[in-house]
């Protein structure tokens, strides 16, 4: 196991999704299975298909044995990282808020002279009639 704390992204999982070069993604952990393709009892192209992807539903499906699941640390390279996602939800979270702080400014707008409108015709109606 490495334990030099390295992150991997999508795009590290998009560059390594070939049969010279495949990562695979499990539990949010990325691992390099180039070598182990060709031994696996499954086949390498069900691997393959899960190239540049979370790979975690197809490997659970399967029901995979203890055995298969202490392979994985023999293949182990780092953590993903998906913090680019989180940025992204984040930044329409913010874009939203930015939105309805707009839409009630803007309601604000209308409902000000609206109140003043009825403040001057409600003085002009009991000052008339005094
Ligand atoms: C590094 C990741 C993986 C390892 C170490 C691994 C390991 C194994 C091992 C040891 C077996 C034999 C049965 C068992 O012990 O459970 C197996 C079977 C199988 N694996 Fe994987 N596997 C991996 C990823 C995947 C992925 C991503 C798929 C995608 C669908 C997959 C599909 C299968 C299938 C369909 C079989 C059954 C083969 C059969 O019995 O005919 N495996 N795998």
């Amino acid at each position: 196991m490495s334990d030099s704390g390295k992150t991997y992204t999508t795009d590290d999982l998009k560059a390594n999704g070939t049969r010279k070069s495949m990562y695979l993604l499990l539990h949010k952990k990325v691992y390099d299975v180039t070598k182990f393709m060709d031994d696996h009892p499954g086949g390498d192209e069900v691997i393959v298909a899960e190239a540049g992807q979370d790979a975690t539903d197809a490997f659970e499906d399967v029901g995979h044995s203890d055995d298969a699941r202490e392979l994985l640390v023999d293949y182990y390279l780092g953590e993903f990282d998906d913090t680019k996602a989180t940025a992204k939800k984040a930044t329409s979270g913010a874009a939203k808020a930015a939105n309805s702080a707009v839409a009630s400014g803007s309601s604000l707008m209308y409902f000000l002279p609206l109140t003043g409108l009825v403040a001057f015709f409600a003085w002009q109606h009991y000052s008339g009639s005094a």
